[in-house]
């Protein structure tokens, strides 16, 4: 897809703004809050989970006011379709040894739960202090499996979103705000 075309398919009158850069910011800021009270003292490491939750998991880190390390994890699940194939891959395993310590996964989007499900048995097998997770969207109508989020950001629509981080087959992830993608275009 050319940069003309997806700019194209983003100023089509069906792909709309579902979540706009001042929202985002708002609770960004929210949720760094809440997790610098509930972590001070205990050096926190997040995982980001790529590609989708880098930007995320930036603004977010920055909005941490205590001492916190990152790292990040890659997994693969979706391919270039918009629907999950529920087979989870490890693409690149976290640098940082994660024994003993306070880890919070940052995921951008959380649909079927494989994803988030197969993290947790896999983090929770190098024995952290504590695991928790943070997302920033999730849609709770795509639930397969049963999953807990300790943080999230907004509840959305099952509908295919981008933006902040988000792609269809790798485009729109530089896009200030979340759109629901106009699956006709
Ligand atoms: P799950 O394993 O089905 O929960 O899918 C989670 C992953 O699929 C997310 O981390 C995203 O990378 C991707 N994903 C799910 N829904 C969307 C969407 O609406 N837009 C873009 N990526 C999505
Ligand atoms: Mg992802």
């Amino acid at each position: 897809m050319s940069f003309e075309e997806t700019t194209k398919i983003i100023n089509s009158k069906e792909s709309q703004v579902l979540i706009s850069e001042a929202e985002i910011k708002e609770k960004v800021k929210e949720l760094g809050k809440k997790i610098a009270e509930d972590y001070r003292g205990k050096c926190p490491i997040l995982v980001g989970v790529l590609n989708g939750s880098f930007i995320f998991c930036a603004d977010l880190f920055r909005a941490i006011d205590i001492d916190c390390e990152v790292d990040f994890i890659k997994i693969s699940s979706y391919g270039d379709a918009m629907e999950t194939s529920g087979e989870v891959k490890l693409l690149k395993d976290t640098d940082a040894h994660l024994r003993d310590r306070h880890v919070i996964v940052v995921e951008d989007i959380v649909d079927s739960g494989y994803s988030v499900e197969y993290l947790r048995k896999k983090i929770q097998a190098t024995h952290p202090k504590s695991l928790k997770f943070v997302s920033l969207l999730i849609k709770e109508e795509g639930a397969q499996v049963p999953y807990h989020i300790d943080y999230i950001g907004f509840k959305i629509p099952n509908r295919f979103v981008v933006g902040y981080g988000l792609d269809y087959a790798q485009k729109f992830r530089n896009l200030p705000q979340v759109y629901v993608l106009n699956e006709n275009s």
